[in-house]
C-alpha cells in the first residue's frame, strides 16, 4: 500500500513560528500541534462549511471533531447565523440587562432534559462544572466531591497542577467510569461529607476508549448519591443535544439532581447550563454569586433557541444516529478484515478508534500511522480524542471515509 503524500502545511507553520513569539505555546490547550501528530496536521484553519474544513495552505478535510462538540449541525450553519445576525443588527445583544431569551430557553429546558426545573446560564463548560459543585456544597453544607470524567480547566479538577494550592483539590476523589465499587469505597469513608458526585453518564474518558453504562452503573450511582444527601450532577456538556435531545440521562432512564451541558445546544456559539431539581438551584439565588460581564448577552441564546428548533423540525439526532449506524458497522467490518488491533468504541454520535496497548509499545507507531494516513488524505480525526458525527456530514463523506480507513488500516497491516 502506498504511503499517502505527506501535506503542505507551510503557512500553519509559518503562523506558528509567529504565535509562539506572541502566544505562550503558540496555541492553547488541545489545540497544540502535539496534541496530533507533529509536523502532518495544519495548526491553523482559515475556513470551514458544512462537514469541511480548509487549512491555511489550501487544505480541504471532511472534519470529525466538530470544533471539538459544539458543531451537531454543522460548520456556519445558515439558519442559526442568521438568527444571530438579525438579533445583532435588529436589536442588538450585549446590554446593561438581561433580554427575555434567557426565559425562552430555560423553559424549553425544562420540557426537554428530565432534571431541567431551574437553569442558570454561563459561558463554558468549565463555568458550568464548578458552579455545579459550588450550588451542591452551597446546598448540602458538605466539602467533598467525587467525579469521574473530564470537567475543564478549573482548579478543583484540571490534570495538570501547575499553579493551584493542593487545598483546591485535595478534597475532589476521582473513580473511573463503571466502575461502582471504586465509588462505593469512597463513599464508604468519605460519604458523610460528601456534597456532590460529578460524573459523565455516558463513558469518554480523555484518550482512552469509550463506554456505555454497564447494567446497574448509573442507578448504583444515583442510589449512593440518594444514600449519603450527595448531589448527583451529569457532566452532559458533551452528550445532551447529542446522544439524544435530553442527554444520556434521557436515553439511559436515570435522572440526576443537577445537570451541566452545553457545547451542541447552540452549535458553536458559548453558552452552558447548569440545570436541575428547584430546590437545589435555589440555592444559586439564595446564597452564592454567580456573575459575569457576557453570561446575559443575548448572541448565544437565539443561537440556542434556533438550534433547538432546527434539532426538533429537521430530526436531526435520528438522523445522525442512522448515517452513525451504518458508519460504525462498516468501520468495524473494516477492522475485522485487518487484523492490526485497531478497536472501535462509542456509539454512532461519537466513536472512537483506538489500537490495543501491546507490550512492545508498537501500538502508539500504529496509532501514528493510521491517523497520519488518515489526515493526509483529507479526514481530519484527533489520534487522542474521538470522533463526532454531524448533521452536515454527507453519504458521500462518509463513504470517502470509509475507503480512507480502509486504505489506512491496509498500510497500518503492510507495514507492521
Ligand atoms: C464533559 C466535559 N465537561 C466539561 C468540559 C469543559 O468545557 P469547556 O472546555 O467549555 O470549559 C468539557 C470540554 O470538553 C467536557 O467535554
Amino acid at each position: 500500500m502506498k504511503e499517502t503524500e505527506k501535506l503542505n502545511i507551510t503557512k500553519s507553520l509559518e503562523l506558528y513560528e509567529e504565535a509562539v513569539g506572541l502566544v505562550p505555546g503558540g496555541v492553547l490547550g488541545a489545540r497544540k500541534p502535539g496534541d496530533f501528530i507533529n509536523g502532518e496536521y495544519p495548526i491553523f484553519l482559515e475556513t470551514g462549511k458544512g462537514s469541511r474544513l480548509i487549512d491555511v495552505d489550501g487544505n480541504e478535510f471532511v472534519d470529525f471533531l466538530c470544533g471539538y462538540g459544539p458543531i451537531i449541525l454543522g460548520y456556519r450553519e445558515e439558519e442559526v447565523d442568521k438568527a444571530v445576525c438579525r438579533q445583532i443588527e435588529e436589536k442588538g445583544f450585549c446590554f446593561t440587562l438581561t433580554q427575555k431569551y434567557q426565559n425562552h430557553l430555560a423553559e424549553k429546558l425544562t420540557r426537554i432534559v428530565p432534571s431541567s426545573e431551574m437553569s442558570i446560564f454561563l459561558k463554558t463548560g468549565s463555568d458550568a462544572t464548578t458552579a455545579s459543585i459550588r450550588i451542591a456544597r452551597a446546598h448540602t453544607n458538605k466539602l467533598k466531591v467525587m467525579r469521574c470524567g473530564y470537567h475543564g480547566w478549573h482548579d478543583w479538577c484540571v490534570e495538570m497542577k501547575g499553579g493551584i494550592p493542593s487545598k483546591f483539590y485535595e478534597d475532589v476523589y476521582e473513580f473511573q467510569y463503571n466502575r461502582l465499587d471504586q465509588l462505593e469505597a469512597l463513599m464508604a469513608v468519605h460519604g458523610n461529607e460528601t456534597a456532590a458526585i460529578i460524573m459523565t453518564p455516558f463513558g469518554h474518558p480523555n484518550h482512552q476508549k469509550m463506554a456505555i453504562p454497564a447494567p446497574g452503573f448509573l442507578e448504583g450511582a444515583r442510589d449512593i448519591a440518594d444514600k449519603y444527601g450527595a448531589v448527583l450532577v451529569y457532566d452532559e456538556i458533551r452528550t445532551c443535544f447529542r446522544l439524544s435531545m435530553g442527554g444520556a440521562q434521557k436515553l439511559y432512564g436515570v435522572t440526576p439532581d443537577l445537570t451541566v451541558l452545553g457545547k451542541a445546544m447552540a452549535n458553536g456559539y458559548p453558552i452552558s447550563v447548569v440545570t436541575g431539581k428547584k430546590d437545589i438551584m435555589m440555592t444559586a439565588a439564595d446564597k452564592l454569586f454567580i456573575s459575569s460581564t457576557f453570561f446575559p448577552n443575548s448572541d448565544a441564546f437565539v443561537a440556542a433557541l434556533k438550534t433547538i428548533e432546527i434539532l426538533e423540525r429537521d430530526h436531526v439526532l435520528e438522523n445522525i444516529w442512522e448515517k452513525g449506524e451504518r458508519f460504525m458497522k462498516d468501520i468495524q467490518k473494516l477492522i475485522g478484515k485487518y487484523d492490526v488491533g485497531a478497536e472501535l468504541t462509542g456509539v454512532p454520535p461519537m466513536f472512537y478508534i483506538t489500537f490495543k496497548k501491546e507490550e512492545t509499545g508498537a501500538y502508539k507507531g500504529k496509532r501514528t500511522d493510521f491517523y497520519t494516513q488518515l489526515i493526509r488524505k483529507g479526514f481530519f480525526f484527533s489520534p487522542y480524542h474521538h470522533a463526532y458525527i454531524s448533521f452536515r456530514h454527507t453519504e458521500e463523506d462518509l463513504n470517502l471515509t470509509l475507503k480512507a480507513i480502509e486504505e489506512s488500516l491496509a498500510y497500518v497491516k503492510e507495514k507492521y
